[in-house]
């Protein structure tokens, strides 16, 4: 089964190619732009590391928006399986900088879902967002809730893309799951995300910004648990049933910021100076996801044992003692 994983570069891609490199049958391909959208050092690094697991895994440098580069790859590896991770990724960046998200999340998911189509792939997996539920009230957020209004731009284009992908599977019967992830991290995490910044900043003897007062929820998901359900989805690849569906991925247990701190702080061993602020605008209070739908998907990791798994990382990959 040949696979082709986009943004392999990137947390999630990485992390879902190390999973797959190691599976009999499959023939991994990747792809990704290598943005400096953060440190291209962390993505080389990664890359690195799948090239000397295997050499099961073809990478290269293609951005979703050059349609015909795309289109050349396609063409030359029959791909059964795409899954779609690349995009500009981040609420907060995206109120300053719509423009990169246009360009990846809108017009390059249009290419490679065209493209899916029109090399007949069996089944097309891409990443949607937890920040389609907007400032949703009820929870924990069900797939069946009403996503029409989220209030990043990030999110309008995650939204946009679970829109498209609904039109291709009706109108030309491809096989589309959409996974809307709930505050992935892990080892080799991203770096413009909380865990990786308080980590960052406490080291360095700064404090950390505390939004919405501190008062915040998130539903924090362990990468080897999100690997865990994405396997899931692909082995539905024979599913018939249903050509178009979607489905949360998250711990289902939300963690309050004052817990995640303290956790954060029992590990390095370090007390957190904070400062207190509003919400930022784009940023909502709480996620708290239901994982009902997904059958046979139950995440292990704990918030305790994935931080220390973090910081573990962390300090060995930055040789800090
Ligand atoms: N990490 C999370 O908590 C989280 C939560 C919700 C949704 N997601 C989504 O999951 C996916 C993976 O997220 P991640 O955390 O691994 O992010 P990431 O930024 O680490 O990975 C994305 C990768 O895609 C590449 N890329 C971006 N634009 C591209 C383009 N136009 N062409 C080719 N490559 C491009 C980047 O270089 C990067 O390596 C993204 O679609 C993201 O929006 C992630």
């Amino acid at each position: 089964m040949n696979i082709l994983v986009t943004g392999c570069a990137g947390f999630i891609g990485f992390h879902l190619c190390l999973d797959l490199i190691s599976k009999e049958k499959v023939s991994l391909f990747g792809i990704d732009n290598l943005n400096s959208y953060y440190d291209i050092k962390l993505k080389q690094d990664r890359l690195k590391i799948l090239k000397k697991k295997s050499n099961n895994f073809l990478f290269k440098k293609i951005d979703l928006i050059n349609f015909d580069k795309l289109e050349r790859f396609f063409k030359k590896n029959k791909f059964d399986i795409v899954i779609n991770l690349a995009a500009q990724a981040g609420v907060r960046y995206s109120l300053s900088n719509p423009d990169s998200y246009f360009k990846s999340n809108i017009l390059g998911f249009y290419n490679i879902i065209e493209l899916s189509k029109k090399y007949k792939i069996k089944h097309f997996i891409y990443a949607s967002s937890s920040s389609v539920y907007g400032e949703q009230k009820k929870f924990p957020l069900k797939e069946q809730f009403d996503t029409d209004k989220p209030i990043s731009f990030y999110g309008a284009t995650k939204k946009s893309n679970e829109i498209l992908a609904h039109s291709y599977s009706k109108n030309f019967k491809l096989k589309t799951t959409g996974i809307r992830f709930f505050t992935v991290y892990g080892p080799y995490g991203r770096p413009d995300m909380a865990l990786f910044k308080f980590t960052q900043k406490i080291l360095s003897s700064k404090s950390i910004e505390l939004y919405n007062y501190g008062k915040m929820f998130r539903d924090f998901t362990y990468i080897d648990d999100a690997i865990r359900g994405i396997n899931i989805i692909i082995r539905n690849t024979k599913v018939k049933k249903s050509r178009f569906d979607i489905f949360n991925i998250a711990s289902s247990k939300p963690q309050t910021l004052k817990k995640f701190i303290s956790i954060i702080e029992r590990n390095l061993k370090i007390k957190i100076k904070y400062k207190l602020l509003p919400l930022q605008k784009g940023d909502v209070v709480k996620t708290h996801a239901s994982i009902k739908k997904l059958k046979g998907f139950r995440p292990k990791i704990s918030i305790e044992k994935g931080i220390s798994n973090f910081i573990n990382w962390y300090r060995l990959y930055y040789k800090i003692k």
